[in-house]
């Protein structure tokens, strides 16, 4: 008999609450129970990426964590993050710079390379970051590794790479 639980989180600005299966990835939460299908699922375990979504601030990988662990989490997907009305400005830089061909790995790139920008950011001095404006001045080597969580199967990555320069600045 599967043990069913209630968990509330808030997902992109939502409250929600559901009652689960306690085996519920988070992953299969937002997909299948909220509906929420623009996280995808690549591998199911931990290896792709294309999961990826932002939790209390840091990026996860939704489908190697069990949705009742989550209790009282603040969850952003990518359909959080912005519209068709209104990009967020990452969004905008992939589609100005062309970072994906099938889509698939998108909403998970997109998910991290935000993320990358406040890990960032989190590491600059603070009378820096006190301009919000200011950028986060990467290295493409540093942006290269701190993506490489996030698997393209099309190769789309140096167009990624050029999007994410476009938000964050890059070093000479
Ligand atoms: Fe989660 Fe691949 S689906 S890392
Ligand atoms: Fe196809 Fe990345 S755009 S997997």
């Amino acid at each position: 008999e599967p043990v069913k639980v209630g968990v509330s989180f808030n997902v992109n600005g939502k409250d929600v609450t559901l009652e689960l299966d306690t085996r519920t990835t988070l992953l299969d939460a937002l997909r299948e129970h909220l509906h929420l299908t623009g996280s995808k699922k690549g591998c199911d375990q931990g290896q792709c990426g294309a999961c990826t979504i932002i939790m209390d601030g840091r990026r996860i990988n939704s489908c190697l964590s069990l949705a009742i662990m989550h209790d009282g989490a603040k969850i952003t997907t990518i359909e959080g993050l912005g519209t068709p009305d209104k990009l967020h400005p990452m969004q905008a830089a992939f589609v100005k710079h062309d970072g994906y061909q099938c889509g698939y790995c998108t909403p998970g790139q997109i998910c991290a390379s935000v993320s990358v920008i406040e890990e960032i950011r989190a590491g600059m001095p603070s009378h820096v970051t006190a301009d919000l404006n200011a950028k986060p001045q990467m290295t493409v080597e540093e942006i290269r590794e701190r993506m490489s969580g996030n698997i393209c199967r099309c190769g789309a990555y140096s167009n990624i790479i050029d999007a994410i320069k476009e938000v964050g600045g890059v070093k000479a």
